[in-house]
């Protein structure tokens, strides 16, 4: 119940799906809560049912592949609780339902994969771990990123989100290298195939429904609340020597 007892923690693309259910995890376990999105009707919705339920939480309207708004994100969480501790850098976008193709991939479609998947980790980060040494010293700090298996190995039609996705990886390691020793552990979470609104519309297709038995050896796709516990416990002293890891929530795809 308290693994997080007291902790503040910021949470991006925290208005649906894995970053929603990690909220709603987070908030049980006792943290204090930023939630960041550019999805300000549910994310505003989010906070008050939390708050609600007895927990701290206020919502920041947040572009992540805007520096200023993850700055501002970041303030707010200083300038509310007073420390930031652990923060799930989760917001994604995904290329598309029907995969684009490498050379055919929209160049404004490439910018935006980058902007949002990767420069908006980035910029978290770095607000972020500036502001863990100056409010926590550092101690007892964490950052989970959210990559996906496509920052392992690739998928055909879809370079953007896989270029963008490995590149989560290298920051996360090079976050991990460079803070480790300051006491802010950094870590990739990478799910695989879990239900949620970006991947809804793939998973009801009647094609997937076929491959599914033979693509994931557990033979389904995961709720959200399952890559939410593996953030938890990333986030929490639970996992107090792993620094520069992946972990990936897939069911045993990566295994095969
Ligand atoms: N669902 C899966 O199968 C799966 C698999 C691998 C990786 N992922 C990754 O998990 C993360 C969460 O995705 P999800 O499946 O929960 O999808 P989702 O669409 O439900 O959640 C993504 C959240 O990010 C927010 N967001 C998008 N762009 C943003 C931006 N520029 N600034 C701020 N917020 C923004 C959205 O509003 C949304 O709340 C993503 O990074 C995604 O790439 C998901």
């Amino acid at each position: 119940m308290n693994e997080l007892k007291d902790k503040v923690a910021l949470i991006t693309g925290a208005a649906t799906g894995i970053g929603r259910a990690t909220a709603e995890l987070f908030a049980r376990e006792g943290a204090r809560l930023v939630l960041a999105d550019y999805n300000a009707d549910q994310g505003e919705a989010l906070a008050a049912e939390l708050k609600q339920g007895g927990t701290e939480a206020l919502f920041v309207r947040t572009d992540v592949s805007k520096a200023a708004d993850c700055e501002h994100a970041v303030k707010a969480a200083v300038t509310a609780y007073g420390r930031l501790d652990a923060a799930f850098n989760n917001a994604g976008i995904s290329d598309g339902p029907l995969p684009p193709g490498f050379i055919d991939y929209p160049l404004e479609l490439w910018d935006r994969m980058m902007a949002v998947n990767l420069s908006g980790v980035f910029y978290c980060m770095r607000y972020q771990l500036r502001a863990m040494l100056e409010t926590a010293g550092g101690a007892g700090c964490a950052i989970v990123n959210t990559a996906s298996i496509a920052g392992q190995i690739a998928f055909p039609g879809i370079p953007g989100y896989v270029a963008g996705k490995h590149g989560v990886v290298g920051l996360t390691k090079a976050a991990a290298v460079e803070y480790g020793g300051r006491g802010i552990r950094c870590n990739t979470l990478a799910p695989g195939f879990i239900n949620t609104p970006m991947t809804a519309p793939v998973f009801a297709s009647p094609q997937f429904q076929g491959m599914l038995p033979m693509a994931v050896p557990m033979g389904r796709v995961a709720e959200p609340d399952e890559v939410a516990q593996a953030a938890l416990w990333l986030c929490s002293a639970r996992s107090s020597y792993v620094n520069g890891t992946y972990l990936s929530v897939d069911g045993g795809f990566l295994a095969q």
